[in-house]
This record gives structure tokens, C-alpha cells and sequence, in this order.
């Protein structure tokens, strides 16, 4: 995690937020090359799940929204964690996430027994704790105008039920997505963005005829195992996590986490749950609105179960980047003599890293070469993502190049000048094709899967 978190900072992906101030905990900036692979991955994500079918339609709403519905769908009572106290420092705990006097990551040890602060033993008896963020709606901050900071996209969703159905002329099942960002006031933190108190999710509300549920369920933990390998993610650092009855959500009949070896232990990167109808059904109380579903073929009107897949973007983000990155003992092949050592090679599933292509003069002193490896970087720089480089030896720009996970790295060299052509070297395989500058998007294009 060392090695990822200061990777990330020093090269511009991911931050402390506020950092000059001296960081908040458990907040994070993306920088500019985190920014780009964050959406890159969001891209990918619509792209599979909205773009291309035809049963689901994106919707993008206010983190804040009407304080009912917090009441209705069960957060206001039951959106808990269980909150110890250290007698002696003070210092607070989830109580469900230490073991044997430590943190166990994001375990699910239940066992208490050292303030992993101050080493002391005696804790307070367990309190549930309310995590979502209190806020005032307008000048009066009084009880009638507090609001909350969503900490869930999904609501939204069931609340805009009836409108999107009726506004797309769906049939049931049909989805409704929504990539936002939540708020979750969380007791213990760390592990660099695991877990946060503002992160991204992406969620489906999957709207089903009750009986058809459970096949539903089985089909998107499928799908949306085969999304996170698509992006790169190796099978074998995943696997799935049955909750058990006694420790399911309060609106799920079933849950399913697929987890992610990351370096502090497996730990849930995303969740598949079967909410039934008690969204529906709660907010139809609640409202005193119908949000049910009529059957014109049989005549026949249901409140839809719902199944929901929710990822956590940002947990995807540090997924990804543990899994891409490798160390190369000794350096790699090409590399000079004086850039020997540990190299570091990103290797980011290409069509969501962040920079596509380095275009990279030969030598920077040659204004020949520079003019042209500038005229190649404006060509392409409309197209893809590129790094226009010229500091330091070619071998120590290609590593700069790896370590970021640019797939592609354009060498304007002195035959450049004569043939018209350009070499482009591959991340992974550092094989080098000689491409004739006016295929050279076609090419590059090909390669990316763009
Ligand atoms: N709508 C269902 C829901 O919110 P959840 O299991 O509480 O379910 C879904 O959250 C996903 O959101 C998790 O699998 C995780 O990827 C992400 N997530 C939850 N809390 C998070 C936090 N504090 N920081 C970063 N990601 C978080």
C-alpha cells in the first residue's frame, strides 16, 4: 500500500485533500492522471451498462434530497455502525473492526480486545452510530430544516420509479442508473481511498417481476464480475462473499460482495443485493404515491423487486492500480546503464489509462526532430490523451512513461525525418513496430480498442 499511495502522489494521481492545510482525514483529491482514469473507468461503466442496452437509462440527481426519504428507507434508524470508546484515550472504534488489538482491514472480526491507540483495554459498551452527514436546508438551522448528504445513490432511483418508466416506456425488468457521489460520516478510515468519507458509486436499481428476482440476482453478479475483469482486474484476486442472513442490510434478502485481495486482506470492492420491494413499498407509504407496475398483457399490477449492483468507484481505482502495478527487478532490457534498477511498469488495462500516448523526440537538441515530434503530438493530441516529452535520456522517459501506464510511446527519431514514419513502442511487450506517420492514428486506434 506504501509503494501504490506513494506512486499516486508523486505522480499525480490521488492526494490528500486540502493538503496544505495539513489533509482531512479520509478525503482525497484525484490529481490529473487520477482524475482522467477515474473517468475513463466511469466512461467504461456507461458504456457497458447504459450505452449498450436497452433496458436501462442513466439518471444524475442532487446529493441532497427530500429528508423523508432517509425516514422511509430505513437510513434514519438503521444506516449504523457499532461505536466503542476507548475509556482511557477516547480515542473511537467500530467496534466490528478490531481484533486482538488491531485493526483487522476491513474484516469482519467481531472480538475486541486493545485500543490499537494507547493500548489500554477498557471500552465503553457498544453504541450505534448514525453516519450520514447532518446539514441545514436554508438560513435556520433548526430541526425542521436539517437535511443529509445522500449516502447512497440508490434512493433516488426508486423515488424516480414511476417517472423514468413512464418517460422511456420501459417494461419490465428495467434499470435505473445513476454514477454520484455519497457521504458516509465513517468512524474508522484508512487505508488510503477504501475507504472514504465522500467516494463515487455507481449503481443499478434493476427493476424485476417478484419470482424472477433470484435468476436476476444470479445474472448481475455475473455481469458485473466480468465489467471489473474486463477493466483488467485478475480473476484470481477476486472472489465472492455470501452474507450471512443474521448480517444482511435491512432492506436485503441477499447480498453477495465480490472482494478484492488488496494488500491489507480481502475486503468488499463491490456488492450485488436483492432489495425485494421494500424500497418501493416504503416510499409508497411514505409519499402516499403508487409505485407499482402495471402488466398491460395480464392485467396484472406488482410492486417490482429490485436487484442492485453498487460499485465503489474509487474502491475500483485502488483495485485496479494494485493490480497493474509490477516491479521489474533490475530494470528492463532496453533501459541504459544509469537508469538500472527497480522499475516500476503500470500495467492498466489500455483503453482506461489515463494517458494514451508520449510522444517523444529522439533528442531534444535537434530543432529538426523537436518541430516534428510536435507536429506528430498536435496530430494525435486531438484524438487521444498524450505526454509531449523531451527531458532525459530516451530510456529514463519510456520509464517514466511505464510507471504512469501509458500504453504507447511515439520516438521521433533522424529516419522520422526522412521516411515520414515513427517508431511506437508497447508498454507490455516493449516490442517496437516503425509506423508511417499518416497511419499512425489508425494504428494507435486499433491498438487502444478506441
Ligand atoms: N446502495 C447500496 C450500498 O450503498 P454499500 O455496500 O453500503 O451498498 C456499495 O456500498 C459500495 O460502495 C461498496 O461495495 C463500496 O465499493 C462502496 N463504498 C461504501 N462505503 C464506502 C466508503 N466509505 N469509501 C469508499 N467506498 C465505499
Amino acid at each position: 500500500m506504501e509503494k501504490i499511495t506513494s506512486l499516486c502522489k508523486r505522480r499525480g494521481f490521488i492526494f490528500q485533500t486540502s493538503e496544505i492545510y495539513g489533509g482531512v482525514e479520509a478525503l482525497w483529491d484525484y490529481g490529473p492522471l487520477g482524475a482522467l482514469l477515474k473517468n475513463n473507468i466511469k466512461q467504461e461503466w456507461l458504456k457497458s451498462f447504459v450505452q449498450a442496452r436497452d433496458d436501462i437509462a442513466l439518471i444524475d440527481t442532487p446529493v441532497i434530497m427530500h429528508p423523508k426519504t432517509w425516514e422511509a428507507s430505513g437510513h434514519l434508524k438503521n444506516f449504523t455502525d457499532p461505536l466503542i470508546e476507548c475509556k482511557h484515550c477516547h480515542a473511537r472504534f467500530r467496534a466490528d473492526h478490531m481484533k486482538e488489538g488491531n485493526f483487522v482491514g476491513q474484516g469482519r472480526a467481531k472480538e475486541k480486545n486493545q485500543c490499537v491507540q494507547c493500548g489500554e483495554k477498557e471500552f465503553t459498551e457498544t453504541k450505534q452510530f448514525n453516519l450520514m452527514f447532518k446539514t441545514f436546508l436554508g438560513p435556520i438551522e433548526d430541526e425542521s430544516h436539517i437535511a443529509y448528504l445522500r449516502p447512497e445513490t440508490a434512493q433516488a432511483m426508486f423515488e424516480d420509479f414511476a417517472q423514468v418508466l413512464e418517460t422511456m416506456r420501459f417494461k419490465i425488468p428495467f434499470g435505473i442508473a445513476q454514477i454520484g457521489h455519497s457521504f458516509r460520516n465513517e468512524i474508522t478510515t484508512g487505508n488510503f481511498i477504501f475507504r472514504s468519507r465522500e467516494f463515487e458509486q455507481a449503481e443499478i436499481e434493476y427493476f424485476v417481476k417478484p419470482g424472477e428476482d433470484e435468476r436476476a440476482f444470479d445474472e448481475w453478479v455475473e455481469s458485473w464480475e466480468k465489467f471489473i475483469t474486463g477493466l483488467g482486474v485478475k480473476k484470481e484476486n477476486l472472489r465472492r462473499y455470501e452474507h450471512k442472513k443474521e448480517n444482511l442490510s435491512h432492506y436485503s434478502k441477499r447480498t453477495i460482495d465480490i472482494e478484492y485481495k488488496f494488500p491489507f486482506g480481502w475486503s468488499e470492492l463491490t456488492g450485488i443485493a436483492n432489495r425485494t420491494n421494500y424500497d418501493l413499498s416504503q416510499h409508497s407509504k411514505f409519499s402516499g404515491k403508487a409505485l407499482v407496475y402495471f402488466d398491460e398483457e395480464k392485467k396484472e399490477k406488482y410492486t417490482p423487486y429490485v436487484i442492485e449492483p453498487s460499485l465503489g468507484i474509487d474502491r475500483l481505482v485502488l483495485a485496479i492500480l494494485i493490480d497493474a502495478y509490477e516491479e521489474i527487478k533490475g530494470g528492463r532490457t532496453e533501459t541504459t546503464k544509469s537508469t538500472k534498477g527497480e522499475e516500476v511498469v503500470l500495467k492498466i488495462c489500455k483503453k482506461i489509462s489515463p494517458i494514451k500516448v508520449a510522444i517523444l523526440p529522439l533528442v531534444k537538441n535537434k530543432p529538426d526532430l523537436v518541430n516534428k515530434a510536435k507536429e506528430v503530438y498536435k496530430l494525435i493530441k486531438n484524438k487521444f490523451y498524450c505526454q509531449y516529452d523531451e527531458v532525459g535520456s530516451i530510456g529514463r522517459r519510456y520509464r517514466r512513461q511505464d510507471e504512469i501506464g501509458t500504453p504507447y510511446c511515439v520516438t521521433v527519431d533522424f529516419e522520422t525525418l526522412e521516411k515520414e514514419d515513427v517508431t511506437v513502442r508497447d508498454r507490455d511487450t516493449m516490442k517496437q513496430d516503425r509506423i508511417k506517420i499518416n497511419n499512425l492514428i489508425e494504428f494507435l486506434s486499433g491498438k487502444l480498442d478506441l
